[in-house]
């Protein structure tokens, strides 16, 4: 028989009540996470947080030196979907240090304090602040995975993932080709995992840009959508980069795609449920699903060329989209193929005034970065990464993750914080 003496590895083993606990718990979407700790007894357990099975898709980074180092860190890096501080100051210097913080915050992202003061007011103003949660020290590896749990994956939380839904004006103006450019930067740019799903399922061209062939994809999940739940639509992904995942369109003729108006709804909202961004590359067609999900979009990026159809087409969607989406911003204009050689234009001017809607970006006919990033299925971003278009798809990338109006200069966070903070000086 075994010797049941002693065994020190036992000791970080959980105890029962942590494992009853645990269990209650559904798995963290992919999200990421940064944490910036003051002991070892509060990193320890956001540490093994971390290595738990519900946090795998999660990622997480845990650093130490408290709110200074985050505001110092965040001065130049992106703010992650969530912030985890631990801090030993009072009240008052506490809220004086969060004030420097969401100067550098990105609207988005959610902040969870650990602090060692036991203070009602305290927790009051926090929370009416913007702040989601704030915990009391010591915490244990339960209590880091519930409060994550609470605010990202609770039936009652947010869906954490944003919509981009990308159309063309008309059929082969480069939509598809921007949506996946741009997913792939924000993915690389903000460290933020990204989902791309290709409705086009006849044509669709995501899978050779991001050069995948998956067994499996979007037609599965949308063929079965009793089916569909996060685990199942895990299985159908595609991984293009770190942080980048595709649900690929078969791109197949076997059979036709006729879908009812809601044959995409389970599918996006499983999506939204389980990644921060989900990018929609949506056929140039105009039918119940796909105005059901442009309708659906929490933002709609169209693309057009500068001529005559194109004008028409996109002041038909745009009126259209400002009748189903009365109380949304108007969607995103970027002109593209601008300058082809010999081709009558439109001026970006003359396009616009029609609209009312000013161009994003205007991104110039550049046959040979696109035709060989195409052929060889890579990301403007990997074939030339100085290109000015890139930094076009860079900042097309930040206005739309609400990281800047125009350029790219961060916004206050977390909510109102800074503007209540800012009455109390
Ligand atoms: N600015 C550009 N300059 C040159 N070629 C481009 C540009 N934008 C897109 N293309 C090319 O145009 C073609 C059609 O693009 P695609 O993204 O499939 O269009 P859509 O999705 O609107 O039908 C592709 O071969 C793509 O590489
Ligand atoms: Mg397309």
């Amino acid at each position: 028989m075994e010797n049941l003496a002693y065994d020190p590895d036992l000791e970080s083993a959980a105890s029962t009540q942590d494992v009853a606990a645990m269990s209650a718990l559904r798995p963290v979407p992919r999200i990421s996470i940064q944490a910036f700790c003051e002991t070892e007894s509060v990193a320890g357990p956001i540490e093994r947080a971390g290595e738990d099975r519900r946090m795998a898709k999660a990622h997480l980074k845990v650093h130490m030196g408290g709110v200074p180092t985050a505001i110092e860190f965040y001065h130049s890096a992106p703010t992650p979907n969530l912030v985890i501080l631990e801090s030993r100051s009072e009240p008052k210097a506490l809220l004086a240090s969060l004030r420097e913080l969401s100067e550098v915050c990105d609207p988005s992202t959610k902040v969870v304090i650990i602090g060692h003061y036991n203070d009602v007011g305290l927790y009051r103003e926090l929370i009416r602040s913007g702040i989601s949660e704030y915990v009391v020290a010591p915490i244990s590896m339960v209590d880091v995975v519930s409060v994550i749990t609470s605010i990202f994956v609770d039936p009652d939380a947010e869906p954490i993932g944003r919509s981009i839904a990308f159309i063309g004006a008309k059929g082969g103006v480069g939509s598809s080709t921007i949506a996946h450019n741009v997913a792939w930067s924000m993915s690389t740019l903000f460290s933020s995992e990204v989902m791309v799903a290709d409705l086009d399922l006849a044509f669709g061209t995501a899978n050779i840009n991001f050069d995948q062939d998956p067994a499996q994809g979007i037609a599965e999940a949308v063929f079965s959508p009793e089916r569909i739940d996060e685990v199942y639509l895990d299985r159908l992904l595609a991984q293009c980069a770190e942080r980048l995942s595709l649900l690929a369109a078969p791109s197949t003729l076997d059979r036709v795609y006729d879908f009812d108006s809601e044959a995409f709804s389970q599918l996006i909202d499983t999506a939204q449920r389980s990644a921060p961004l989900l990018v929609l590359d949506v056929p140039h067609i105009w039918s119940g699903w796909s105005k059901n999900t442009l309708m659906k979009a929490d933002e709609i990026v169209i693309t057009a060329t500068p001529e005559l159809a194109n004008l028409r087409n996109t002041k038909n969607l745009i009126d259209m989209l400002a009748k189903l989406r009365p109380n949304d911003a108007a969607p995103k204009l970027i002109l593209n193929q601008v300058g082809v050689p010999k081709r009558p234009e439109i001026s970006a001017a003359d396009f616009a005034e029609p609209l009312g809607v000013t161009p994003m970006a205007v991104i110039p006919f550049e046959p040979q970065l696109f035709g060989n990033a195409a052929n060889n299925g890579r990301m403007l971003g990997e074939m030339d990464a100085k290109n000015p278009i890139v930094q076009t798809i860079s900042e097309i990338s930040h206005v739309l993750t609400g990281r800047s109006e125009l350029k790219s200069k961060k916004k206050a966070g977390f909510g109102s914080l800074l503007d209540r903070l800012k009455l109390k000086k």
